[in-house]
């Protein structure tokens, strides 16, 4: 009886001290402990010969004695299969490394930044404000009190009930804050996230980016407005793009225009971008109202400036010719990955 323990000591120490270093070494380990007709199933069978009171304790060494083998097993194997020369080898140093997926800026970033780097050339900085605004800064500020017609020109996302505190719905209400809080000159660009309470379409969303521009010093006129934009639309579409303004009205400026490029695609000939009119619409501008600059506290008598409003996604559209705004904000990256070089 002590034979069929001491037999299978043997067998558990030989485990415990195998040190198999080549693969067909380890092969042999598993072929000889855990294969089909390895030596623990001889060890099993002589369990019958036991006594019944001594028979748990030899199955428990039989279970330990397996669990030896399974993890020595294991062990071996992932650490390289017991193959010493696969430890030792040095690796090929000449070999190219992994190249690692890069992400990419989108599209909206990448526009915004370049508008920033264009007006910083000609002396904007860039401020912002915050996307929750309220009344004043949004609308009363800006010329359009509560019962006032132009209020239905933007569909709002009141979040108070006494619609008091709401989702701006461009960031003009930054121009409002700058003028309220520094003194001219201003020379500033704004640009940020705004809200409207619109379907979702191809052309309209309910959130967009806008960048905010504004210019208020001594002697600032409509020829000064007229001389940034074209530099703008030069600089971001190309040297050939010509502008035109044709007479617009927001409650904030006086006069107020609406500002056109020559369409970049077809040099002005006529195609489905620019609808065969030969001119695309980037944005609204004009010479602060005199009120608004009343209401931030500027003298309307020394003081006077320029305004304007572009939509971050319709340029990036024109830009990249994308036709549906919805994707700038799914993050599909097949569209993203297009924008990999342009950083
Ligand atoms: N806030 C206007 C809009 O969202 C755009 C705009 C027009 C901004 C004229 C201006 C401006 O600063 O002068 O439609």
């Amino acid at each position: 009886m002590q034979e069929i323990f001491d037999k299978a000591n043997a067998v558990l120490a030989a485990i415990n001290d195998a040190k198999p270093a080549t693969a067909e070494e380890l092969e042999a380990f598993r072929i000889q402990y855990l294969g089909s007709k390895n030596v623990l199933k001889d060890l099993f069978g002589a369990m019958a010969q036991l006594p019944g009171d001594r028979k748990k304790e030899y199955g428990q060494l039989m279970n330990t004695l397996k669990a030896a083998a399974e993890a020595k097993y294991e062990e071996l194997k992932n650490s390289g299969g017991g193959d010493r020369k696969a430890k030792t080898e040095i690796p090929d140093l000449s070999a190219p490394g992994y190249s690692l997926p890069l992400g990419s800026r989108h599209p909206i970033s990448i526009v915004k930044n370049k508008m920033i780097e264009i007006f910083a050339r000609i002396g904007f900085t860039v401020a912002e404000g915050p996307e929750v605004e309220d009344d004043w800064h949004n609308f009363t500020a800006l010329g359009t009190p509560k019962d006032h017609p132009a209020r239905d020109m933007q569909d709002t996302f009141y979040i108070s009930e006494d619609k008091h505190w709401l989702l701006r719905t461009h960031t003009s209400s930054v121009q409002v804050r700058m003028m309220e809080t520094q003194k001219p000159p201003l020379r500033m660009i704004m640009p940020g996230r705004v809200y409207r309470n619109e379907t979702i379409s191809a052309r309209a969303h309910c959130t967009f980016h806008q960048v905010e521009g504004l210019y208020i010093d001594e002697n600032v006129s409509f020829a000064d407005l007229k001389q940034a934009m074209y530099y703008f639309a030069q600089e971001m579409f190309g040297r050939d793009t010509q502008i035109r303004f044709r007479p617009s009205f927001f409650p904030f400026t006086e006069p107020s225009a609406e500002m056109d490029i020559s369409c970049f695609i077809c040099g002005g000939t006529g195609c489905a971008v620019c609808k065969h009119s030969g001119w695309v619409e980037i944005g609204g501008c004009g010479m602060v109202d005199p009120h608004v600059l009343e209401n931030c506290k500027i003298d309307p008598a020394k003081y006077s400036g320029y305004a304007f409003g572009m939509g971050i996604e319709r340029i990036t559209m024109l830009k990249y010719q994308i036709n549906d705004l919805r994707l700038f904000f799914e993050n599909d990256v097949r569209l993203l990955k297009q924008f990999e070089s342009a950083l």
